[in-house]
């Protein structure tokens, strides 16, 4: 599974990139507007941050809206990948997209249906949101394995992004069920990071360290 950065924070972007473990950023209107800054010098920003696929979303509600503003966001850089909400207008939109060669990514998916649909309409990747899911009482993991599962037996290559991650456990359980990509917040990559035990291990070898006779 790789790893996708949840935010369109500048100074966390630059943080985890020099990680060497993020391969692609997703933004959406609430990240976007969580900065306070313009959205096309935020996402062109990015864009030179990071040499992967950044995802930035439309806000139309029609196809023809959608597909207008998608093309409008690609022409920015050919790292972008439009996000088109899941409705029955995001399907039109996907499908004339793909035609044209944009990538797209499908988001706010909470049924194997929905994401089995999003595919055949051409989608580069679906995003089944597992806390927003979970935070209704459902099995957002569940959804995950269902749509892996129906994907790898239909041999369907659009790709599984794991969203709305909240804890360090969901990326664990999104790797188990077969999402190919887990988009994660800046503080679950540092909450993955730490441990109390490599703590203490460190703690305890400087401590030994200063017994080492010194010449
Ligand atoms: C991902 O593409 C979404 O923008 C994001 O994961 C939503 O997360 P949230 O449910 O924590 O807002």
């Amino acid at each position: 599974m790789k790893f996708f950065l949840d935010t369109a924070n500048i100074n966390e972007i630059k943080e985890a990139v020099s990680l060497g473990v993020i391969c692609g950023v997703t933004t959406n209107p609430t990240l976007i507007a969580k900065e306070g800054r313009d959205f096309q010098k935020t996402i062109i920003e990015i864009t030179k941050l990071v040499d992967g696929p950044i995802s930035a979303e439309v806000i139309s509600l029609d196809a023809e809206g959608m597909v207008k503003e998608a093309l409008e966001i690609s022409s920015w850089h050919p790292n972008i990948v439009i996000k088109i909400p899941m409705t029955w207008e995001g399907l039109k939109a996907v499908k004339e997209l793909s035609k044209k060669n944009v990538k797209t990514n499908v988001t706010l998916i909470f049924s194997p249906n929905q994401a089995l649909l999003a595919a055949r309409a051409g989608a580069t990747y679906v995003s089944p949101f597992v806390g927003r899911f979970t935070d209704i009482s459902q099995d957002g993991i569940a959804l995950i394995t269902d749509i892996a599962d129906i994907f790898s037996l239909h041999d369907i290559k659009t790709e599984i992004i794991a969203a709305s991650i909240r804890t360090p456990m969901d990326v664990i359980n999104a790797a188990k069920a077969g999402a190919d990509i887990a988009t994660i917040p800046y503080k679950v990559l540092e909450q993955m990071i730490k441990h109390p035990m490599t703590d203490l291990g460190i703690k305890k070898f400087l401590e030994d360290w200063e017994k080492v006779p010194k010449k």
